[in-house]
């Protein structure tokens, strides 16, 4: 069974090695995810400790899914920082597991980012995931609106260059 939790900063700061390597896994496994392969747990690590401080001072809200014990998911929904858009959330990093795939995670994990930026005030959500990805996918059956596609916007960890496409959903 598949737990959807919304970690606190104590638990954020705890669950940083598995969230590496979750993260490690995805870049492994191709997704382009800001980081490219190898990603060394040390590099990986320090990301994750620098979400749990955003966790900490309230700038982001950070989900895990759990299967028993083991984080098999994550998502997460950082503040926009500018004072003129207080009602704005980036979701980043989404993430599910090789292994645990096309069983509803993604689609659990984006439902409760959805209510827990509601419930912090936030009302327009916005991301940007690989055009053609799985990403997309799941965004657009999630109800999301694609606004368009960059070109040549990332590297992808095998693949070269690929384009992005930028979504939205209203929340309120
Ligand atoms: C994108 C990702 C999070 C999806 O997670 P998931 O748990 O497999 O997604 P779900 O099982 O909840 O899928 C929900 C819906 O999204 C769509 N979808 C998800 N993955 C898909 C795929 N590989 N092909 C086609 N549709 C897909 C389907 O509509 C699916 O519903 P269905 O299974 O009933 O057909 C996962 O593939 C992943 O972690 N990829 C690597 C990291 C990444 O690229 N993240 C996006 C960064 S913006």
């Amino acid at each position: 069974m598949t737990t959807i939790e919304i970690l606190t900063p104590a638990a954020a700061a705890e669950a940083v090695p598995a969230l590496a390597a979750l993260l490690i896994d995805c870049v492994l496994a191709g997704a382009s995810v800001s980081f490219q392969p190898p990603l060394e747990r040390d590099r990986a690590e320090a990301f994750w400790r620098k979400i749990a401080g955003n966790v900490a001072d309230g700038t982001a809200i950070l989900l895990a899914a759990r299967q028993d014990a083991r984080i098999v998911g994550t998502v997460q929904a950082q503040f926009a920082a500018s004072d003129n858009q207080p009602h704005r959330a980036d979701i980043a990093k989404m993430l599910v597991h090789s292994s645990a795939r096309r069983r509803g995670i993604g689609a659990a994990l984006m439902g409760a980012a959805e209510v827990a930026a509601r419930g912090a005030g936030k009302t327009l959500l916005t991301l940007d995931t690989v055009t053609g990805s799985a990403g997309e996918r799941l965004y657009a059956s999630a109800g999301w609106t694609r606004v368009g596609d960059i070109p040549d916007y990332a590297l992808t960890p095998y693949d070269g260059l690929c384009s992005t496409t930028i979504f939205y959903k209203q929340i309120a």
